[in-house]
């Protein structure tokens, strides 16, 4: 059984082995820090992303979605001033030329101090960083970094240069000829294709203020230390919704966002201790306020969605940009203003992980004349890849047919899972570890009464249920 220093491995380990998620090209050793999904991964994490699609959008009746392009205008990135501040300070090693993030690097030794019980020395730490970092105070964080006696994890020494700032942007050419191409980023956010489709969206949708607009989709970032599984990839999807304000109405609607959205989180069934808000001590260059949710990882509380407060900061330098007014008529008040936004910001990728955290399990199922255990992902059923395995007892006697005939009824309802290979019991065992709520057991009763068993996947209580039942038995769940 993985004991918490090891359950981050197992669940690593535990995704690839069942189809969740693999190295991305591995048959060439990979790429370091991009993954893709496999079969049931790439399930449950479009599970995850309607569950947000249809709260965020379905569920607001004053919010609607776009899907924009990942390639635009590279003046978007002057405008949002990522091309000037998307960047983290950096401090390479000049032994082994390995290039650091100062906060992570700092960030280790917080939680080494945490972990030998050290907790007003962290602390201290914690308060010191955030500090210089709030500066932009680089010699002090090299300082800092040299009196801790932080070592290179790779060459093991202390010799580094000054720190620097890098930015994360991806860039690359438009066009073919290369007189002709000009140089164009992979968006590094989604909500850039936002606010540049603001006027279209409330023009033609006839949006009042306050009005949301939410998109799903893929961002890119040269993160320099990329680590922890899919929690920091250099290719990711984030789910991001602004929300278009009156300039003044900022810290009610934040204060709004920041409950909605833990009370999204909470739905999925996780306990609320599991959840913390940190508040940004150095604010992002848009926001005048802004806090993450934090979900506690098996390697500690770590940011899943970003809750900003970014003013008219996107709205207005795109309108300086592009000497396109940005101005909404706010028919209530008779003024024209630039709206003030509050944006939610989750990370698909990060949910997914978080998702997986909760819902790993290892149970020890031992009697004294025998050692068992299972692994089963306890997913709430909604997000479930797999909601129902039909298995038939055996191959023959015309039970395969009988549960082919279920397979028919369900499948267009919800995904189902067929198959008679093995004992019921590995069949069982091998659903679990896919995290599937429900199987049901067709048997030699099953032709004489129209019965099936249903096992549940948590208790692995089995009960007899009609055919007729299965479907209403299922759907209940996904609600
Ligand atoms: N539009 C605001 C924005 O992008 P952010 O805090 O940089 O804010 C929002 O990112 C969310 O995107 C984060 O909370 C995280 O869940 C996710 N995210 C950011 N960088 C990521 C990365 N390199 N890999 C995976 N997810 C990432």
């Amino acid at each position: 059984m993985a004991n918490d220093t090891n359950k981050f491995q197992a669940i690593i380990s535990h995704s690839k082995e069942y189809g969740f998620i693999f190295p991305s090209s591995e048959i060439y050793d990979g790429l370091s820090a991009v993954y893709d999904y496999g079969q049931w991964g790439s399930e449950l994490k479009k599970n995850i992303k309607d569950h947000w699609w249809k709260s965020m959008t379905q569920l607001q009746e004053n919010i609607v979605g776009i899907d924009a392009a990942i390639f635009m205008h590279p003046m978007t990135w002057k405008a949002s001033g990522h091309v000037d501040n998307f960047s983290d300070p950096m401090i390479d090693n000049k032994d082994s030329k390995k290039r650091y993030r100062v906060d992570h690097l700092i960030e280790a030794r917080i939680e080494e101090l945490e972990k030998e019980g050290k907790k007003a020395d962290a602390d201290a730490l914690q308060t010191e960083m955030d500090r210089l970092l709030k500066e932009s105070d680089f010699p002090g964080l090299k300082k800092l970094i040299e009196d801790l006696k932080i070592k290179c994890s790779v060459g093991g020494t202390s010799n580094w240069t000054e720190v620097r700032q890098f930015n994360l942007m991806f860039s690359t050419q438009l066009g073919s000829v290369s007189e002709e191409a000009s140089e164009i980023y992979l968006r590094p956010e989604t909500a850039q294709g936002i606010f540049v489709n603001f006027l279209n969206v409330q023009k033609t949708g006839r949006m009042k203020i306050p009005f949301g607009i939410a998109q799903i989709g893929k961002a890119f970032r040269n993160e320099i230390v990329a680590r922890q599984f899919i929690f920091r990839m250099r290719e990711f999807e984030q789910m991001e919704m602004q929300f278009f304000i009156r300039p003044g109405t900022q810290k009610e609607w934040y204060e709004h966002w920041k409950q909605a959205r833990m009370q999204w989180h909470l739905g999925l069934g996780i306990p609320e201790a599991k959840y913390r808000f940190h508040d940004h001590v150095k604010l992002a260059h848009y926001a005048d306020a802004a806090c993450d949710i934090e979900y506690e990882f098996p390697f500690g509380f770590k940011e899943v969605e970003g809750i900003h407060s970014r003013t008219d900061f996107d709205l207005k330098n795109h309108q300086e940009y592009s000497k396109k007014k940005m101005q909404y008529f706010d028919s209530e008040i008779n003024q024209n203003y630039i709206p003030y936004v509050i944006e939610t910001s989750i990370g698909l990728d990060r949910t997914v992980l978080m998702v997986l955290s909760e819902a790993y399990t290892e149970e020890d199922l031992s009697t004294p004349e025998k050692q068992d255990g299972r692994v089963v992902l306890k997913f709430p059923p909604k997000l479930a890849p797999v909601k129902l395995a039909i298995l038939p007892l055996t191959k023959k006697d015309g039970l395969p047919e009988i549960a082919r005939e279920i397979m028919e009824v369900c499948k267009s309802q919800f995904r189902c899972f067929y198959e008679e290979k093995d004992t019921i019991g590995r069949r069982y065992r091998r659903m679990d570890a896919i995290g599937t709520p429900f199987c049901i057991t067709v048997d030699h009763q099953s032709k004489e009464d129209q019965t099936v068993t249903i096992r549940y996947r948590d208790s692995m209580a089995q009960e007899r249920i009609a055919i007729s039942e299965i479907a209403s038995i299922v759907n209940k769940q996904l609600m």
